[in-house]
């Protein structure tokens, strides 16, 4: 059996090694490194694939989301609310601006934003709302674009962890994460769904007066060269990158196919396990399965992840520390206690293998072992 993964890139690269070597040989032919064609070509496919009017291509998913700020114009103490189970980067770029991060609890089956703590969480002082479409599936945008436009809040969809998810509104109408929100946000870091092989990424917005701005912030503010109207910043994708994702993006729908099927076989195996809560599939969202995490109940967690490690299995925790007690991040506006259900998962979460090259050899392996753990 092949050594099972938490992400196996090199096993995706050999099966579509000719395609991305030719990619990059033509950027390193062309030469045009930055902003070449290849990023061009790039952003116009993934313009096509979202169904979205502009996409601005970035360094990486953190400046993606500090660059949208910015381009709203939030100022200084200016109230974001985001979720308060997230990777750090969605609370880091507010507190960077100097804006007010507002955390609030997740839903305990999606692991979601939720919606009720939202709207307790708006006060006057509330500029934008900063969903987190955590582990590959939307958040509740229908109801949470219906707060924003109530209460005036911009919207940003952190999409950094579901490229290629499909959020179905009450009408049956579909669209893509990331493009519901005034901005959407996404990461091409290597082990994300659609990833590049170094930093990436990308600023998905409808509105031609915003686009205008950001494609400005990411090049230092720059309007006609050297003159600078505005305080920006250098975030650019780079022209070989452009062209993996180019090739890459070909293969999104099949890949989060492949993680799908991945994440039925163990939902197969660990349904029914008292142990064990697989993850909710959300029926407003179509899953892509960024990560498969399941709820571990009445057993010790770290026994599970050595018992794997000892078969060879590799297993993460996503996130084993809510935001609110992160040292960087303590703030006497929160204690211990104060998202219960984002302080439970974090003491009980668990991350299992999933990519697009996994086997039912390997997957076989992996339920067995666990089972053969939380069953003993
Ligand atoms: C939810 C979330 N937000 C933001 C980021 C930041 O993206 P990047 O690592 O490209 O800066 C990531 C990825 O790491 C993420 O998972």
């Amino acid at each position: 059996m092949k050594k099972i993964q938490m992400v196996d890139l090199r096993s995706q690269y050999l099966n579509i090694k000719p395609e991305i070597d030719r990619g990059i040989q033509d950027v390193i032919d062309s030469c045009a490194f930055i902003n070449g064609p290849a990023v061009r070509n790039f952003q116009e496919a993934l313009e096509t694939y979202l169904g979205i009017k502009h996409i601005i291509p970035c360094a990486n998913g953190t400046e993606a989301l500090q660059v949208s700020m910015m381009a709203l114009g939030l100022q200084p103490g200016d109230e974001v609310i985001t979720s308060s189970f997230t990777f750090i980067a969605t609370a880091e770029v507010i507190a960077l601006l100097k804006l007010t991060p507002v955390l609030v609890d997740v839903d305990p089956g999606t692991f979601n934003i939720d919606l009720k703590s939202i709207e307790k969480a708006i006060t006057p002082k509330t500029k934008a709302l900063v969903p987190v479409h955590l582990f590959g599936q939307c958040a509740p945008m229908e109801e949470i674009m219906e707060l924003a436009q109530k209460h005036n809040l911009f919207v940003i969809e952190d999409n950094c962890q579901a490229i290629g998810s499909d959020y179905i509104f009450n009408d049956g109408t579909r669209k893509k994460g990331g493009t519901i929100g005034h901005i959407g946000c996404t990461s091409f870091f290597p082990s994300k769904n659609l990833g590049c092989y170094g930093d990436g990424g990308a600023i998905f917005t409808n509105d031609d007066e915003l686009a205008n701005r950001l494609r400005i912030i990411v090049n230092h503010g720059m309007v006609v060269r050297y003159y600078h109207d505005i305080i920006g910043v250098n975030s650019r994708l780079d022209s070989i990158q452009a062209a993996i994702l180019m090739v890459k993006l070909g293969h999104l729908d099949e890949y989060a196919a492949k993680r799908r099927a991945a994440a039925d076989f163990y939902d197969k195996a660990f349904g029914n396990n008292p142990h064990l809560t697989i993850p909710v599939r959300y029926l407003k969202s179509i899953h892509v399965f960024h990560q498969y995490t399941l709820v571990t109940h009445n057993i010790i967690r770290k026994g599970l992840i050595d018992y794997l490690a000892a078969r060879e299995i590799p297993a993460m925790i996503y996130y084993p520390v809510p935001l609110h007690l992160q040292k960087a991040y303590l703030d006497p506006r929160y204690k211990p206690g104060d998202f219960p259900v984002t302080e439970a998962l974090c003491e009980s979460v668990i991350s299992l293998p999933m990519h697009t090259e996994l086997d039912d050899d390997q997957l076989n392996h992996i339920v067995t072992t666990v089972l053969e753990f939380v069953n003993r």
